[in-house]
């Protein structure tokens, strides 16, 4: 596939970074049927490489052990061609993960409000960090840890409580706002490789 924003060419990945709930599975879906680029999802990958659903890992193996696998299986991931790829709200905390994902990628953090967030995630019982009795106190306690790494994104999108296919539009509006602004800084990057 070509994928393209007019007429600019999306030569590496986009990866969706933001908490539990904050629309990357369901927004990156919807941005690569836009974009014409292919959708996968790194937490059904790391299922499927481990052969047992995430719950489990962390069950079975532990936590440590999901976490060494997201950061292998988004590494190969990344080497692969350009795709949309939607991580667990964890991956973009490893600093291995980071750097490759600045290196490889487009990095977009979908940023949601807590309200909408609290909302998303209370409707699952997927999320091994959120079997608790206070979802509300770990909720807020990953905030404050995680959104000042997760602003090290390329791009930041406010995940809408709407139509999911605004918060796509305004997704594709920043991508078209970056790559111009690339390409007028005279950086336009060509795929690049990921260093030693
Ligand atoms: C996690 C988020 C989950 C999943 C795992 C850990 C996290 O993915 O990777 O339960 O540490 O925030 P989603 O963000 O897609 O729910």
């Amino acid at each position: 596939m070509n994928a393209a924003i007019g007429d600019l060419p999306l030569e590496r990945s986009i990866v969706l970074v933001g908490l539990m709930g904050s629309g990357k599975s369901v927004i990156g879906r919807r941005l690569a049927a836009r974009i014409g680029m292919k959708f996968v999802d790194a937490d059904s990958e790391i299922e499927e490489a481990a052969g047992l659903a995430i719950n489990d890992i962390f069950e079975v193996h532990g936590e440590q052990a999901f976490r060494d696998g997201e950061r292998r299986v988004i590494a190969r991931l990344l080497t692969e061609p350009a795709h949309v790829l939607a991580t667990g709200g964890g991956a973009f905390m490893n600093p291995q993960t980071r750097k490759c994902v600045k290196e490889l990628a487009i990095s977009i953090w979908l940023r949601a409000d807590f309200d909408v967030l609290l909302r998303r995630v209370s409707r699952r019982d997927n999320r091994p960090l959120l079997k608790v009795e206070n979802k509300e106190e770990v909720l807020r306690g990953l905030i404050e840890e995680r959104y000042p790494t997760y602003g090290e994104a390329d791009i930041i999108v406010q995940s809408q409580d709407g139509p999911h296919e605004e918060t796509v539009s305004e997704v594709i509006a920043a991508l078209k706002q970056f790559l111009e602004n690339e390409s007028a800084d005279g950086d336009a990057a060509p795929p690049r490789q990921a260093t030693p």
